[in-house]
């Protein structure tokens, strides 16, 4: 589980947008993080503690002065545990109060005690938000080094339509992540690619395969989370777009072949999930293509191979490809690695169960030029991408 041992201290504060730290609390819990609460006083009119000490197991703590705690002295040991503190929904009160250093009930004590990183997610009224002291202290509370998570646009609780909505769960929640993960992929420009290809037969038809690239999506979040710079180039998904990295969608085999070789000189990991097409239509019908009786054949010619093209022209890059195989896994893959002058390839038998296209595990094995093969166990798509960027960092410092 992600955020496994880690301590993630939420300060609630009063504003409509509480009620939704519920299910913040829930997904954390979810993802093993220990979590903690502090409720400002107005806060408890939105949301009752009662709601997250049912979710958390923690005694949620909204009086500086509350004797029913086992802590010594608790906003400094509460300040004391937290890996990150997540202010949110913050109120323009609260965010008044903590770039100015007020430190009047337990959250602000707490967060004046603490040394971990600090994220904030204002959520107000767009005239508050806008409101030049407001946006003042923001920039205050970013010069001292708070994470200010942007607020979203959309119907605000009073009817308005603007800016001042508090952001999705996800959203906090990758926030949460990134401010736990190691930095240890900073200042590696990380290129990903992920998906299927299309290619066009007429305006109506084209031909792709079953990947949903939730490999190559899980690699790139993995990689923005622990602080590379990540370009994710992806054929057409279903998938919603990730934080924290440049998006660059194609569609057929020879945009990514150009948006890989456009960016790879700048690019010192390439790890390409996508499945790419091997063949395309070799002329794409201007109109649609109507039935006619009998059989109807379709010629192909072979795309340009990414991989195959760049790997024998790499100079600092380590290349990592992707291998997907039903039969001789190994074998093939081993050939695939030597082919195409890789630095590792990440092979996975399209029959194993929990292997593959669309499920949200995966079971594979790591090839390198040194001959080792070394499978893992089946594990989740997010863990192993956390895997596969440890074994690039291992390798690459060789
Ligand atoms: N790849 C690529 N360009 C292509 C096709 C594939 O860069 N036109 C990459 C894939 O993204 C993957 C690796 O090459 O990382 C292996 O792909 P695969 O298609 O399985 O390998 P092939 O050598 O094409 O083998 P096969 O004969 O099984 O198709």
């Amino acid at each position: 589980m992600e955020l496994q041992g880690k301590c993630v201290l939420l300060g609630v504060t009063g504003g409509i947008a509480a009620y939704k730290m519920a299910g913040v609390a829930s997904a954390l819990k979810k993802r093993g993080a220990d979590v903690e609460v502090i409720m400002t006083r107005n806060a408890t009119q939105f949301i009752t503690p009662l709601t997250f000490e049912t979710l958390t197991g923690h005694k949620c703590m909204v009086d500086t002065f509350d004797r029913d705690f086992k802590f010594e002295v608790t906003h400094i040991e509460l300040a004391k545990k937290a890996d990150v503190i997540l202010v949110a929904p913050a109120t323009a009160n609260v965010i008044a109060k903590m770039a100015h250093g007020i430190a009047d009930d337990m959250l602000t004590t707490t967060v004046l005690a603490a040394r971990c990183p600090k994220l904030v997610s204002p959520a107000m009224n767009t005239g508050m938000l806008e409101n030049p002291i407001t946006q003042d202290n923001i920039r205050t509370l970013e010069k001292y080094g708070f994470t200010v998570i942007p607020s979203e646009s959309g119907q605000l609780a009073c009817h308005d339509v603007g800016k001042g909505r508090l952001p999705a769960d996800e959203v906090l929640l990758d926030y949460i992540s990134r401010a736990l993960a190691p930095k240890d992929l900073a200042g590696l420009h990380v290129t990903v690619t992920a998906g299927p290809t299309q290619e066009a037969i007429d305006p109506v038809r084209c031909l792709t395969n079953h990947s949903t690239g939730k490999m190559g999506y899980a690699v790139a979040r993995a990689a923005a989370l622990r602080g590379a710079e990540v370009t994710l180039i992806h054929g057409p998904t279903a998938l919603q777009p990730l934080r924290f990295v440049r998006d660059v969608p194609v569609t057929s085999a020879q945009e990514m072949f150009e948006a890989v070789t456009g960016c790879f000189a700048q690019t010192d990991v390439l790890v390409m999930a996508a499945a790419v097409a091997d063949y395309r239509p070799a002329t794409v019908a201007a109109d649609k293509v109507k039935k006619s009786e009998g059989e109807m054949s379709i010629p192909l010619t072979r795309t340009a191979d990414i991989l195959g093209t760049i790997g024998p022209a790499k100079t600092h890059q380590f290349l990592c490809g992707f291998s997907m195989e039903t039969r001789d896994m190994v074998a093939h893959s081993a050939d695939k690695l030597r082919r195409k002058n890789l630095d590792m390839i990440v092979a996975n038998n399209l029959k194993d169960p929990g292997a593959g296209f669309g499920v949200d595990t995966n079971l594979v094995t790591f090839l390198t030029p040194d001959g080792a093969v070394r499978q893992l166990p089946l594990m989740s798509k997010d863990a192993v991408a956390g895997a596969i960027l440890d074994e690039i960092l291992a390798r690459k410092g060789k």
